[in-house]
């Protein structure tokens, strides 16, 4: 088997580079260990920057993200008992950001890419990487039971923070950076309408809450809990519980409860690995750096990298220049430092570090206090969250 561009991993890095590749007319092969129903089921990330709306739409897959996508013009931080509106748009000319499930980003695409003729093999789990010193690199993959090669000019890595690819750079050739939180979220998905129009981020003395939506129907809500703690632990009545105390901004606001549809506990990590590249290996998104939620950025950052590699790819493949591709990983790690940074302030920001009414509780109650009073620092908050064109 051969391809211009080896494609390891199908979420949103690997499908927006296959796709971005195909409009420029560069062919790749997209490698899935999962298959399309896996992919397409699983509840993640739900907030789309302008920019990434933007790219999407201008690459003519935004079509249901336009129609079912909810534009947000603000978000709500909840402590002492109160709400703050933080007007993103009005702070950033007019940007906004919208509310639209991963996995719906996804599905979009994947359907685009195989109504274009575009090869995704699902169930198709790389294991190795080869000469990706040489011109010719290679992925060694496992589909049905048997070991395929398929030789490329160029590798991505979109294969997540899990994946095979980060591991395939020689000893040496990558620095990491990372810091783990003493805190996880427990995330769910419910049949429950949404009791905001806008999302919540709320700092409660017995943790973080978020409550965040997919549909008019559907509520997407989260708990800060232990690292170490279990589902078993948290049955559906101890979690609408915790949410309702939590969330509650007193003034009769109430949640709406339904049945739970699916359920997780997410642990919080910020990763960063440089350089993104080895030789013919490009890394992008989870591939080579995480963030923790609090700043719904990790959609976002998979999509601003492989807008990066499919312009150097492009030039590349057009000109035989490798600038852009020599520049790629000083380029992406302006944005993803950023991006690292307000996620870390977010979650320093809304989390419990302790149990006590110590002195990390009031400083994080004075920075909320100076966040929704102060022009200046909502509006560092908004550019922020709504994503900053340059960096
Ligand atoms: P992924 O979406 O992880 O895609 C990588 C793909 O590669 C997967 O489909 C995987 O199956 C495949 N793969 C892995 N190994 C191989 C292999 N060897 N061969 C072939 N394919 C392989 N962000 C938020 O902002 N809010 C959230 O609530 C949130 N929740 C999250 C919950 C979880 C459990 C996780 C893991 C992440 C969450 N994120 C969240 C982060 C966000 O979803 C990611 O940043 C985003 O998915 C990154 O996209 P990606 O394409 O880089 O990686
Ligand atoms: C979500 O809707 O899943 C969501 C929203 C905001 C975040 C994280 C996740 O910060």
């Amino acid at each position: 088997m051969r391809t211009r561009v080896a494609i390891v991993g199908a979420g949103p890095a690997g499908l927006v580079l296959s796709h971005l590749l195909a409009l420029q007319g560069i062919d790749s092969v997209v490698l899935e260990v999962r298959s399309r129903e896996y992919v397409e089921r699983r509840v993640r990330a739900g907030v789309l920057e302008q920019g990434s709306v933007d790219l999407l739409v201008g690459a003519g897959v935004g079509e249901r993200l336009k129609r079912e996508g909810m534009v947000h013009h603000g978000i709500e931080l909840r402590f002492e008992g109160q709400g703050h509106r933080i007007p993103l748009s009005e702070l950033t000319g007019g940007r906004a950001i919208t509310v639209y499930g991963q996995q719906e980003v996804v599905k979009d695409l994947i359907r685009a890419r195989l109504e274009a003729g575009g090869q995704i093999s699902f169930e198709a789990g790389a294991v190795s990487l080869h000469d990706l010193e040489t011109p010719a690199p290679a992925v060694r993959f496992e589909q049905g039971g048997t070991t395929h090669e398929l030789r490329c000019d160029f590798v991505a890595g979109c294969d997540g923070f899990h994946g095979v690819c980060r591991d395939a750079v020689p000893a040496g050739g990558l620095t990491v950076f990372q810091k783990e939180y003493p805190f996880a979220w427990l995330g769910i998905l419910a049949a429950a309408p949404p009791a905001t129009a806008e999302i919540i981020y709320a700092y409660h003395e017995r943790g973080f809450a978020l409550h965040s939506m997919r549909s008019s129907q559907i509520s997407r809500l989260y708990l800060q809990c232990r690292p170490d703690e279990t589902l078993e632990a948290w049955p559906d009545d101890r979690i609408w519980g915790e949410l309702q105390v939590r969330l509650g901004a007193g003034g009769g606001w109430s949640l709406t409860e339904g049945p739970i549809l699916e359920r997780g506990i997410t642990t919080l990590r910020s990763f960063v690995v440089e350089p993104m590249q080895h030789g013919r290996l490009f890394l992008a998104g989870d591939a080579a750096h995480i963030v923790p939620p609090t700043g719904a950025k990790g959609m976002n950052l998979a999509i601003a990298d492989v807008r990066v590699l499919a312009e150097a790819l492009t030039r590349w493949y057009r000109t035989g220049e490798a600038d852009l591709l020599e520049a790629y990983s000083a380029t992406c790690l302006r944005r993803v430092w950023r991006a690292e940074h307000f996620s870390w302030w977010m979650t320093s920001m809304l989390h419990r570090w302790d149990g006590d009414e110590g002195i990390e509780h009031r400083l994080q109650l004075s920075q909320l206090r100076y966040v929704c009073g102060s022009k200046a620092a909502a509006m560092s908050l908004a550019e922020n969250y709504v994503g900053l064109e340059t960096v």
